[in-house]
């Protein structure tokens, strides 16, 4: 049997859209799920609470008329992302509406819990947790995750400072399940270079903030299309957290992006207003942004990244037979 759930079987490239806060909707997960690869959203991007709801009800509904239509190309399958952080003081409810609606995939972040586990596991559900190092995979695996995302330097959001060989390397030299790889990944190129690695899905997440779908003001998408890897910052000064973040944003706020302070981690909150406001200004972004030459819909951004795929299995199959 196949190390990778079945549920992963019908991507059109080895390719999850990685949940964005304040930014993924249910129009953008549904856009990219059609568009065959996972589309995911964090369960906190539903405000209040009860709006959470509605949207798995409209996932869920929109996908299910979709493949209804479609039973040769049936959309691909989708995760909502929770913050297993002391903080959110959601998680149990959220955990509640993610059994209702059997949501197929279950994306933890900053912190591993078993109930978690236990609650997408009573319904069948796959539940990856995001790393950025290999003492964190052996805790999310031993907590009872299924699969690891190994968030890379170069990340967008909170990332860690590893780079992808050394991450993958450590973790594959004991996990052999499903794997996915994050940071910086936004082409064709970069996704084979993940599974030529040993991971299996690229797991990208900034180039979707230059969609059309994408719930971001027009100046941070445009901000996307324009910038590139050098200006991109590392601080722990917004969250508590280190995380990479657009240095036009920083300075619009006042700030000299290139001498940040340091934060105090004792402030730590994830599901707050004050988070919220934090990230609704200062603006996440991983480093591989000058791939994005334009706003385009997310359906188009996934037809390119899947024509380079394919252009670079070729290139790659050329060069070494
Ligand atoms: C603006 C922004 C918001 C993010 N919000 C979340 C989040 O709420 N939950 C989470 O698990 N990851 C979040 N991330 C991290 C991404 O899921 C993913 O790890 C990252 O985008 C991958 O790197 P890339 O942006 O270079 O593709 C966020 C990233 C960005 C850029």
């Amino acid at each position: 049997m196949s190390r990778i759930p079945a549920i992963f079987q019908n991507l059109r490239i080895p390719v999850i859209g990685s949940p964005l806060f304040i930014i993924s909707n249910p129009k953008l997960v549904i856009e990219q799920c059609k568009a065959g690869i996972v589309g995911s959203m964090p369960a906190l991007n539903a405000r209040p609470a009860s709006q959470l709801d509605e949207w798995l009800a409209e996932i869920t509904e929109e996908l299910a008329s979709y493949n209804a239509k479609n039973p040769d190309h049936p959309a691909a399958p989708f995760a909502i992302n929770q913050i297993v952080h002391k903080s959110n003081d959601r998680l149990e409810a959220d955990m509640e509406l993610c059994v209702k609606y059997k949501v197929p995939i279950i994306i933890t972040s900053l912190g591993a819990r078993e109930e978690v586990n236990i609650a997408a596991h009573s319904y069948g559900a796959v539940v990856f947790h995001d790393v950025i190092n290999n003492r964190f995979a052996h805790k999310a695996i031993e907590k009872g995750a299924d699969g690891l995302i190994a968030v890379a330097t170069g990340a967008g959001g909170h990332a860690g400072n590893k780079s992808p060989f050394a991450l993958v390397q450590e973790i594959r030299e004991w996990f052999d399940g499903p794997l996915s790889l994050a940071g910086s990944i936004a082409n064709g190129n970069a996704i084979l270079a993940t599974q030529a690695m040993g991971a299996d899905f690229a797991y990208i997440g900034s180039p979707f903030i230059a969609t059309k779908e994408a719930r971001a003001a027009t100046e941070y998408k445009q901000t996307i299309v324009e910038c590139t890897s050098d200006d991109i910052v590392y601080s722990n000064l917004f969250t508590g957290v280190h995380g990479n973040y657009l240095a036009p944003s920083i300075r619009a706020a006042g700030l000299d992006p290139t001498a940040l302070p340091e934060s105090d981690p004792s402030k730590m909150n994830f599901g707050g207003e004050t988070n919220a406001k934090a990230w609704k200004d200062i603006w996440g972004s991983g480093q591989g942004i000058a791939a994005v030459k334009e706003i385009t819909s997310a359906a188009e951004f996934v037809e390119k990244l899947q024509k380079e795929y394919v252009a670079a299995k070729k290139k790659l199959w050329e060069v070494t037979h």
